[in-house]
C-alpha cells in the first residue's frame, strides 16, 4: 500500500533478469517500484504484483522516446516525484550480424537499436525524468553497464554493437556525471557480473558466474548507501571491486 513519504523508484528492464531482482528487492525495503515491462513473453512481474500492492507495471520501450514520454507522465500522475532511477534495460546481443569482416555486412538497424537502448536511453530517461527526479529526496541515478565497456581491457573481436554500446554508456553517464553531480545527484555505474538467464517460469538457465537475485543484493547495497567520495565516478561489479572503464 502507498504511504506519503514513500521512496519512489524506476527500474527499466525489470520483466526478468536483474531488473526484476532489484524491483523485488526495492519492494521488500519498503519503496514503491514503477517497473518497467517490455516484452508481452514474460509474466513474472505480474506474478509479483498479485502480492505487492507497492508495484506498477509500467509499459516501457526505453528505445522509443515517445514510450518514455508515457512512461513518465505515468509516473508524475500516479507518484508525482521519482527518487531512484535504475536504468537496466539492454539488448545484450542476437543472432544478427553486427561483425566488420563477417560473412554478411553489418546490421546497420540492429546496430542503432543497441545504441537506442543501452546508450542513448540513459540520458533521454534521465533528461524526460528530470523533472520528477527534482521533487525526489534521494536524486539517485543507477546505471547497469558491463566489464566489457572497458576500452582498456577491451580483447573481444567480431560483433561491436554490445561491447561499444556499453563503452558509450559509460561515457553518456560521465556527461550526465558533470553536470548533475554538482546539482546534488549521486551515482552508480554497476557491472553485475556474468549471470543466470532466466527462463519465463522463473527458474534459472545453467552456466554462467552468478544468480541475479545475487547481484541484486550488491545493487541494492549501492542504491541504499550513501558512499564517502560520491565526486568520483566509479564503475563497481557484484564483488564490490573498482573496475578500470
Ligand atoms: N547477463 C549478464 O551476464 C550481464 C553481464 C554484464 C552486464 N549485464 C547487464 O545487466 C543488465 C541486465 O541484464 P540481464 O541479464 O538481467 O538481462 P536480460 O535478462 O536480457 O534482461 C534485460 C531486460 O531488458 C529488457 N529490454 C530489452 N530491450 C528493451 C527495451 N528496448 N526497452 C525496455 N526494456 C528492454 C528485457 O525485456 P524482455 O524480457 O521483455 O526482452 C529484459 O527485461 C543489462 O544492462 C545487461 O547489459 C548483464
Amino acid at each position: 500500500m502507498e504511504t506519503i513519504n514513500q521512496k519512489t523508484a524506476l527500474v527499466t528492464g525489470a520483466d526478468r533478469g536483474l531488473g526484476l531482482s532489484v524491483a523485488k528487492g526495492l519492494l521488500k525495503e519498503g519503496w514503491r517500484v514503477f517497473a518497467g515491462k517490455y516484452l508481452a513473453d514474460y509474466s513474472l512481474l505480474e506474478d509479483l504484483a498479485a502480492e505487492e500492492k507497492s508495484l506498477s507495471i509500467l509499459p516501457l520501450d526505453v528505445s522509443d522516446p515517445e514510450s518514455v514520454r508515457a512512461a513518465a507522465e505515468r509516473i508524475a500522475r500516479d507518484a508525482g516525484k521519482l527518487d531512484l532511477l535504475v536504468s537496466n534495460a539492454a539488448l545484450m546481443g542476437g543472432n544478427a550480424r553486427c561483425a566488420v569482416g563477417g560473412d554478411a555486412p553489418v546490421d546497420t538497424d540492429a546496430l542503432l537499436l543497441s545504441f537506442r537502448t543501452n546508450s542513448l536511453a540513459a540520458p533521454i530517461l534521465t533528461d524526460r525524468l528530470l523533472p520528477l527526479l527534482e521533487k525526489g529526496e534521494m536524486k539517485r541515478l543507477f546505471f547497469t553497464s558491463s566489464e566489457i565497456s572497458s576500452v582498456r581491457l577491451q580483447r573481444r573481436t567480431g560483433d561491436v554493437r554490445y561491447a561499444m554500446s556499453k563503452t558509450a554508456l559509460n561515457l553518456g553517464v560521465r556527461l550526465l556525471f558533470n553536470s548533475l553531480r554538482p546539482r546534488g545527484y549521486t551515482f552508480r555505474l554497476y557491472q553485475p557480473g556474468w549471470m543466470k538467464r532466466v527462463n519465463p517460469d522463473g527458474s534459472r538457465v545453467a552456466g554462467a558466474q552468478i544468480d541475479p537475485d545475487e547481484s541484486a543484493e550488491e545493487a541494492l547495497r549501492l542504491i541504499r548507501e550513501d558512499r564517502i567520495d560520491e565526486d568520483r565516478l566509479v564503475l563497481t561489479d557484484y564483488l564490490g571491486h573498482e573496475l578500470s572503464f
